[in-house]
């Protein structure tokens, strides 16, 4: 029997990247899968959805309208992945205001507003939640401070959680590393793109299902004894600078 048979996850963010790769790995492991996107168009798309649901993730009636729609139509809910996220590469001194409350409202807010919306009927079923969080949480990777502050504030946010709603509900991240989604390598051909991976110590760049696969295992009952958790996925770039020698 499938390991998701008769649960039901809500993907945020399951347009494209890596949301739409867990989105599909949920539906094959058998789950009912909820997709929701700010880009309903290419939502459209993704033909694993059971149901799929526009908005903004950082606004609070429509973050509430995803989890009140999908219990609506399926009664229960057994996973929430966080995983909608938008990523601004830009020196401190031209980040405005508004950009900063931008980022801080679709990758940081809208976790809380999702997981507080969802607590009680994850409670329900013993479900739990997986947060996309980022390497850049953790260590310098380029000026993008607005964006590294909230992904650190997703990990703050997932052991907080995890402890404050431990034993009903776990809570768990992972923190992708370069993953091939967001256009960087669009330009590049094969030898140049292979060429970029080998900076990294596994040797290439992550492919949205390395992060697919981790976040199903979190929010899998083979992870039943693990809450608080931020997995990194990142084939080992946090792990120093390139040895001299
Ligand atoms: N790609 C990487 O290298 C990388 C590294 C670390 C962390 N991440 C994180 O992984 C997650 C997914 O990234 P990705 O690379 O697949 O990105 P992506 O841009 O390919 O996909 C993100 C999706 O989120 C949706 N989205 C953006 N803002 C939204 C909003 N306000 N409401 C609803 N939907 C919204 C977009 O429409 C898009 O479909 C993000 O949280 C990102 O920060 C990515």
């Amino acid at each position: 029997m499938s390991a998701f048979a008769d649960k039901v996850v809500v993907v945020t963010g399951a347009a494209r990247g890596i949301g739409r790769a867990t989105a599909v790995e949920f539906a094959s492991a058998g789950a009912t899968v909820v997709g929701a996107d700010l880009d309903s168009e290419a939502l459209g798309e993704v033909g694993e959805l059971a149901l799929r649901l526009g908005g903004d993730v950082g606004d609070a009636d429509d973050a509430h309208q995803i989890i009140d729609g999908t219990l609506a139509a399926f009664g229960r809910l057994d996973a929430l992945v966080n995983n909608a996220g938008t990523w601004l590469l830009k020196p401190t001194a031209q980040i405005t205001p508004e950009e900063w409350d931008d980022q801080l409202s679709t990758n940081l807010r809208s976790f809380f507003l999702l997981i507080r919306r969802a607590y009680p009927a994850l409670a329900e079923t013993g479900g739990n939640v997986v947060n996309v969080a980022s390497m850049a949480a953790m260590r310098f990777t380029t000026p993008h401070v607005a964006y590294a502050s909230a992904k650190a504030g997703v990990i703050a946010m997932t052991r907080d959680l995890a402890a404050e709603y431990a034993p009903e509900v776990r809570v768990n991240a992972v923190a992708p590393g370069p993953i091939d989604t967001m256009g960087l390598t669009a330009a590049m051909t094969p030898a140049e793109k292979a060429d970029f991976g080998r900076r990294y110590p596994l040797g290439r760049m992550g492919e949205p299902e390395d992060v697919a696969h981790a976040i199903v295992f979190l929010a899998s009952p083979q992870a039943a004894y693990i809450t608080g958790a931020t997995l990194p996925v990142t084939g080992g770039t946090e792990l120093g600078v390139p040895s001299l020698f």
